[in-house]
């Protein structure tokens, strides 16, 4: 039997630039690898604690499904779907959450990091803490234990996420014998790396963001807004600097040597980011064409997550049923 690779992405937002080099480029290149059995879905209830409104889950939930088959994902060969839709995730949360200690929870990163927010503005410890965030990587043990998954590629922010998986299937295998696969995380590192516009991490509440299929004009207009050094036009540039970075993502390796040359020769900024505008919307814009056609025809999307759905559900049941009979719930 093939080794399963699992990997989610919850729709908190439109899918933009770092989403795609960091986790789908990658999850898709691996699923074309004939080794494993992937699975790939929309963490739809992973962003519940995050998102304000119905409306805005819906639109992130279709533009993320738009963006996976967008970018190449290939039904055929992975099981696409979303998590709601597959509730023995959440039956087997439950009883996850029993062989789970509570100081587990309470190191967890994104849990520590409201805590200390909250303390360094002088808040409750847990002030506006909700049990969704608390439990979250418990819901991710069941997304991840569900499907007998042993590889997990994620970025180095969902590292400590994938460890206490592994924990927890190791917790229930010792008090109820073997039943859970113990997955390991593989970590993607080019992820670490590409920055938003200005220079930090790429995030929504920064507004730093490039939408990964953002229309051309919006497209120049936000490279041309990328943070720059002061040197003069003709000046030799540095290569480390996050101009660069993108231009390594879209370029070609005949292309990114080219660039090399002409920014230790002195190229402007204004030109860089011309040649750089070129290269990722001439790298976009096939994906670009395809998403705006599923955006428009998401009922093919629907079908298509509904078949990865049956075939995901088929896996579900059977896990959870060991699950069950392990507890004894059932015989
Ligand atoms: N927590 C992940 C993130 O924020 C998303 C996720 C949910 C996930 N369940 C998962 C990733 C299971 C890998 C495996 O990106």
């Amino acid at each position: 039997m093939k080794s399963i690779v699992l990997t989610g992405i919850k729709p908190t937002g439109t899918p933009h630039i770092g989403n795609y080099v960091g986790a789908i480029k990658q999850a898709i290149e691996m699923s074309e690898n004939s080794e494993y059995d992937n699975f790939y879905f929309i963490a739809d209830y992973h962003s519940l604690n995050a998102l304000k409104t119905s409306e805005e889950l819906k639109t992130y939930t279709k533009e993320l499904a738009c963006t996976w088959l967008a970018c190449g994902l290939n039904p055929e060969k992975v099981v696409f779907y979303r998590q709601s839709r597959i509730p023995e995730t959440t039956e087997l949360c439950w009883i996850l959450m029993n062989v789970t200690p509570k100081g587990l929870m309470d190191r967890a990163h994104a849990y520590k990091a409201s805590v200390q927010a909250n303390l360094e503005k002088g808040a409750d410890a847990d002030d506006g803490v909700n049990m969704g965030l608390y439990n979250y990587p418990i819901l991710m043990a069941a997304d991840i234990l569900l499907f007998n998954t042993k590889f997990v590629p994620v970025g180095q922010d969902q590292k400590q996420h994938v460890e206490m998986a592994r924990d927890i299937a190791k917790y229930f295998n010792k008090k109820y014998g073997y039943t859970f696969v113990v997955p390991q995380e593989k970590i993607q590192e080019e992820s670490a790396t590409l920055l938003g516009l200005d220079g930090r991490k790429m995030s929504k509440s920064y507004g730093n963001q490039i939408p990964l299929f953002c229309d051309e004009g919006t497209l120049k207009k936000l490279i041309s807004s990328i943070k720059t050094d002061s040197s003069l036009p003709t000046e030799p540039k540095s290569t480390n600097c996050v101009l660069f970075d993108y231009i390594k993502v879209f370029g070609s390796p005949e292309k990114i040597n080219e660039m090399e040359k002409r920014f230790a020769e002195g190229i402007s900024w204004a030109d860089a980011k011309k040649e750089l505008f070129e290269m990722a919307n001439e790298y976009i814009k096939p994906m670009r064409e395809k998403y705006n056609y599923y955006m428009e025809h998401f009922d093919e999307v629907e079908s298509l997550l509904k078949l990865g759905e049956e075939k995901a559900r088929v896996i579900a049941k059977e896990t959870l049923e060991r699950a069950r009979k392990a507890v004894g719930v059932i015989d």
